[in-house]
């Protein structure tokens, strides 16, 4: 994937005709990765989400917009596999998927960061982000944890993270924009396809704000659909494609960013504006 990203510059770079990369990742880029087709959500009485349905295209950030509540990390964890819908299909690359754990979420290249980020401070970067996918080394019986190996991969994705995060620090000496270079760095282990990202920078420091975005742009960079969840108006305003909006469950607006405005999408979270 990153050597047809390469290519692709290549070419731009020289000026010349568009080769068949470029019109392998415009093609791309017009194919919905995944359409999600009136799907909603309720616990007991409570309806989370309310008949959403929405497409998502290669190389896309969409900023998710809504008030506490709105049911924004219910709709992504539902994405990822950690819920069910109640009602509703999704289909990725045209074919309907059925979850029911987010390990299968993975296999299809669907990775969340949550909103509590879900690392173990008491461990390293590198042992986090091979948390649960860990490599190992030897012949069956005897597989020991490949330190070594993990230690390096780990490097080279904080590397390609353009990150300063080093391997063999621990979680709970980081920083905030740190631990979230982490949980990144966690979903660049396989070839995902999408990123979803629930409040990366609700809790961290502007330089550090400045840094995840810039991680957001390398992932989109890589053809990757990224969701960014935000409350964060010029965060969204400064690394989103798209802005969907959610009210009460629903979705109340789903377009281009530079067709929107700050103002407009305040109305929209707060209900002064009903819909667009
Ligand atoms: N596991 C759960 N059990 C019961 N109710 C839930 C559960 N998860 C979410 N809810 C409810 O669903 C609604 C939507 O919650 P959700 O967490 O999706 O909102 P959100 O838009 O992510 O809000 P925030 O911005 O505060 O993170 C809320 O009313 C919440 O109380
Ligand atoms: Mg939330």
């Amino acid at each position: 994937m990153e050597r047809r990203v390469r290519l692709s510059l290549a070419s731009k770079q020289a000026g010349s005709e568009r080769t068949d990369s470029d019109k392998f990742w415009e093609a791309r880029r017009l194919v919905a990765v995944l359409e999600l087709t009136n799907i909603s959500k309720h616990f007991g009485a409570i309806q989370a989400v309310n008949d959403v349905s929405f497409s998502l295209e290669a190389g896309q950030v969409v900023g998710l917009m809504g008030d506490n509540g709105a049911g924004k990390s219910t709709l992504v964890k539902m994405i990822a596999g950690n819920f069910r819908p109640s009602h509703g299909t999704m289909r990725l690359d045209g074919t309907e998927i059925v979850m029911h754990r987010p390990k299968e979420a993975r296999l299809h290249g669907i990775e969340i960061v949550h909103q509590d980020l879900a690392l173990c401070n008491n461990l390293t970067a590198a042992a986090n982000v091979f948390l649960g996918r860990e490599l190992r080394r030897g012949i069956w019986p005897i597989r020991i944890l490949d330190y070594k190996a993990m230690y390096k991969r780990a490097g080279e994705i904080f590397r390609e993270l353009k990150s300063e995060t080093r391997p063999r620090d621990l979680v709970k000496q980081m920083s905030g924009g740190q631990r979230q270079a982490v949980a990144i760095g966690r979903t660049m282990l396989s070839e995902a396809k999408i990123v979803l990202m629930d409040e990366p920078t609700a809790a961290i420091s502007v330089r550090q704000v400045a840094e995840v975005l810039n991680l957001i742009r390398e992932l989109r960079d890589r053809g990757i659909v990224v969701v960014l969840i935000s409350h964060r108006m010029p965060d969204v305003f400064s690394v989103a494609d798209r802005v969907i909006v959610m009210r009460r469950g629903r979705k109340v607006a789903d377009k281009p960013i530079a067709a929107s405005s700050p103002e407009e999408v305040t109305g929209l979270i707060t209900g002064a504006i009903e819909q667009v």
